[in-house]
């Protein structure tokens, strides 16, 4: 058979993907038909078409836009649902998901309502669709400490649907260590611990140096950029860390870096995955075609790529009698 069958029937499990960045154009124009939200594009095909990055800072402009949209209990449902829906159709069997509380929390809508509506979705989702998730609560790195530590006494009450912390957002001038406090918190009530060192940010070295040795992160998300650094590089391998790579965010940002960089990781032996980050708003690639998209640019072999979903399969976090389930 073609490798692109190969990829199709691969059964998948996605480390990294954004909730809030699997908004659909086609859900932006529900939900401001049923909020009331004016919008300035009248159609699906207008918001897509405005979709134009050049780097980090002016994807996250049209992301925190978007997030504006959700509101209700229903709206985090629904976003939820459909990504679920979507990727089960993809042999997706396995998700962990995450969510940016502070960017609603921040505009007033209680905590509760998101978790709540989310939970719900995941819980739905596995009925209807087989299709297992978990949580990961992220921190929004430009907002302060203090407010990351509000946010984790807010999610006291609901640490039973969040299996881990991450740390995302405008990355320039706000290292992990700024989050030190409320990562030891995480980690002291049980939680597994991730965090993004996006593609070419500045201090990026210092930042994943922080990652691993003081903030004792399990993942990089992204981190590409370890390849520069013998040292960094021999520092995750020590640990086995897991990169979580996204190649649509690395071709929309900086094209024809995915070739380079993807071989680089597995020729430097470092344990990778292939994920969507934020497939709403990158050409609606979702797990599939994100590994196709990875396939071709570092012309990886079937053996790889069952490696590469193996590798997720094997880091995710789950207990390891549900992990023998899907391997
Ligand atoms: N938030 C959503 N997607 C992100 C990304 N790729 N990097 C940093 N923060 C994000
Ligand atoms: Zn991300």
């Amino acid at each position: 058979g073609s490798i692109a069958a190969f990829i199709d029937a691969l059964p998948k499990a996605e480390l990294h993907v954004h909730l809030e960045g699997t908004l659909e154009a086609s859900l932006k124009m529900a939900l401001a038909h049923r909020n009331d939200h004016p919008l300035k594009d009248s159609s699906a095909e207008a918001i897509r078409a405005g979709y134009t990055y050049h780097d980090l800072l002016s994807f996250l402009n049209l992301y925190y836009e978007g997030v504006e949209l959700l509101r209700t209990e229903q709206d985090f449902y629904d976003l939820c649902h459909q990504y679920l829906r979507k990727v089960a159709s993809q042999n997706v069997l396995y998700a962990e998901m995450f969510f940016d509380p502070q960017l609603h929390t921040r505009r007033g809508i209680p905590f509760a309502t998101v978790i709540t509506g989310i939970t719900r979705a995941r819980k739905d989702a596995e009925r209807d669709f087989g299709i297992r998730s978990q949580l990961i609560m992220c921190f929004v790195r430009e907002m302060s400490a203090e407010s990351a530590d509000e946010t984790f006494t807010q999610a006291l009450p609901y640490l039973d649907d969040i299996i881990g912390v991450g740390l995302d957002s405008y990355e320039t001038g706000n290292p992990p260590a700024k989050f030190a406090h409320v990562f030891a918190r995480a980690r002291a009530a049980g939680l597994h611990v991730t965090m993004h060192c996006d593609l070419d940010q500045e201090n990026t070295h210092e930042h994943i140096r922080q990652a691993l040795d003081d903030l004792a992160s399990e993942r990089i998300d992204h981190g590409l950029n370890v390849l520069d650094r013998p040292e960094l590089v021999a520092r995750a391998r020590a640990r086995d860390i897991v990169f979580t790579i996204c190649p649509s965010p690395n071709d929309v940002i900086r094209p024809g870096c995915g070739r380079r960089d993807l071989r680089g990781m597995l020729d430097a032996g470092l344990r990778i995955t292939i994920n969507s980050d934020d497939p709403g708003y990158m050409n609606s690639a979702y797990m599939t075609e994100c590994l196709r998209s990875a396939q071709q640019t570092a012309d990886l072999t079937r053996a790889e790529l069952l490696a590469i979903s193996r590798n997720a399969f094997d880091s995710a976090w789950i207990p390891d009698a549900e992990r023998r389930q899907y391997l």
